[in-house]
Order: structure tokens, then sequence, then C-alpha cells
């Protein structure tokens, strides 16, 4: 059974059909890669696997189970940590009070960061009690990464990690994101316009366009596609 299931979703804004007819399935322990030109629908997919943009026909399940249709908060604290486009950590709360904002969806919440999280990102150690907003981009970066492990989630979703990042940085994420599935098996939905970054990382890809999947397949398979040569222009 794969741990995450799109089925032919439909996804609108008003009246505008932003996903037409897509399906994805990501199955336990695998880096997945949803690559697609500026305004296509990427965040929009991601948003509604969390449950901010729902689907009007079609479901999405996690590990079998239907989550379509649930608010968010429920969604999520099945064990998806969401590091959205841009960042969007909490500038005016302190980098420990961002991480606790992601923990909250343990099961069984306590207000505590996982430690690893800190294996991972050790500067954030030093860091605990200055405001969010004081660190670099790509330390923000970061945090949100970490913010979205400190509730050990099974599935995580990254909105363009590499976004506005410079790239002795981006090398970095790489890597972290990379161990994190190599070490602990957290299976990763990775949105990109970075190819490089994206074919690097993930085992397998889909090619969004104007809201539906114009191609799908492993990152080698990807590289040789008629589409995805066009679009990549490699
Ligand atoms: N809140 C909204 N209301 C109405 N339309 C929206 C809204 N958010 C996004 N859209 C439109 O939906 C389409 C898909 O947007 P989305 O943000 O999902 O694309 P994207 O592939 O993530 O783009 P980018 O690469 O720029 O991040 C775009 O045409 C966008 O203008
Ligand atoms: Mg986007």
């Amino acid at each position: 059974m794969s741990l995450l299931s799109v089925d032919n979703i439909f996804v609108y804004y008003q009246d505008a059909l932003i996903l037409n007819d897509v399906s994805l399935e990501i199955q336990s322990g695998e880096v997945v890669c949803l690559l697609g030109r500026n305004g296509v629908g990427k965040t929009t997919l991601l948003r509604s696997i969390i449950g901010l943009t729902p689907p009007r026909n079609g479901s999405i399940s996690l590990d079998g189970i239907r989550i379509s249709g649930r608010p968010p908060y429920s969604i999520v604290k099945r064990g998806i940590g969401y590091v959205p486009q841009g960042r969007e950590i909490f500038p005016e709360l302190t980098v420990e009070e961002n991480l606790k904002t992601g923990a909250f969806i343990n099961p069984g919440w306590k207000p505590e960061i996982n430690g690893a999280v800190f294996e991972y990102f050790p500067f954030l150690k030093t860091r605990l009690k200055e405001k969010g907003g004081r660190l670099s981009g790509g330390q923000q970066q970061m945090l949100a990464i970490a913010r979205a492990m400190s509730g050990g989630p099974q599935l995580m979703i990254l909105d363009e990690p590499t976004e506005g990042i410079q790239p002795s940085i981006i090398q970095e994420i790489f890597d972290i994101v990379r161990d994190l599935n190599m070490k602990t098996g957290l299976t990763i939905l990775l949105v990109e316009q970075n190819i490089d970054f994206a074919l690097k990382l993930s085992s397998r890809g889909y090619i969004l366009e104007k809201g539906q999947i114009v191609s799908k397949g492993k990152v080698d398979e990807l590289k040789e596609d008629f589409i995805v040569k066009n679009y990549l222009m490699i």
C-alpha cells in the first residue's frame, strides 16, 4: 500500500480549475519530486494534501486512510511535516518557539523539541532564544525544515527549499534532506524548480503542466523523456 495516494483530484480557486485530474503515489521511504514551471499548480497540490485547498472531486489517502475532507490540523497530525514555499517561519517568535509550533503534530503531544533536530541542525541549539527573523535566509530555511521535523512526521513535504538560497547553503540542505531520508527512512515529497537538486535527490518524479501530470517515472527515465528533455532543456 502507498504511504500517500492522491487519486484523480480536481482543485479549484473559486471557478478556476487549478488541478485537473491529478494522481500521484508515494511509497514509504521514497523521495519523489514534483517539477513544473511557475504557476502550474505545484503549491496547490501540496496545499491540497494537507487540506488547505481541499479537492472538489477525487480523494487523498495517507496509509490507506482517507484524509481529504478533513481539516488541516487533523491531517498533519497523522504525520505530515510541511515546509512551505518562502519558509514562513514566525519572525517574531524565537527559534525555540518556532520549533515547538511544529511539535504539536505529534499525537503524544508534548511541548518538547525532538532531540534529533539538533543532530541535523546543531547551530539552532545555540540560537534558541533569538527571534526567527534574525536568522539569514538559508538558516530560516533550515529552521523551517527543523520545525517540520520536530513533530516526528512520517512524510515531509518541501515546497521549493532552494528558492532564494545561496549555493553553499543549497548543498548543506541537500545533504540534510538526503540524510533524513537515508538514515531515518523519512518519506519525502519535494517540489522544486532547481532541476539538478531535485533529480539528484529523488528516485522518482512527476511533471506538472497547467494543472495536469504530463510525465512521471524513475528519475533516469524522466531524463530521457521527450517532454522532460524539452522542459528541462538537457
Ligand atoms: N489563493 C489563490 N486564489 C486564486 N488563484 C490562485 C491562488 N493561489 C494560486 N492561484 C493560482 O493558481 C495557479 C497555481 O498556483 P500555484 O501557486 O499552485 O503554482 P506553483 O506551481 O506553485 O507556482 P510557483 O512555481 O510560482 O510557486 C496559478 O495560476 C495561481 O495564479
Ligand atoms: Mg509554488
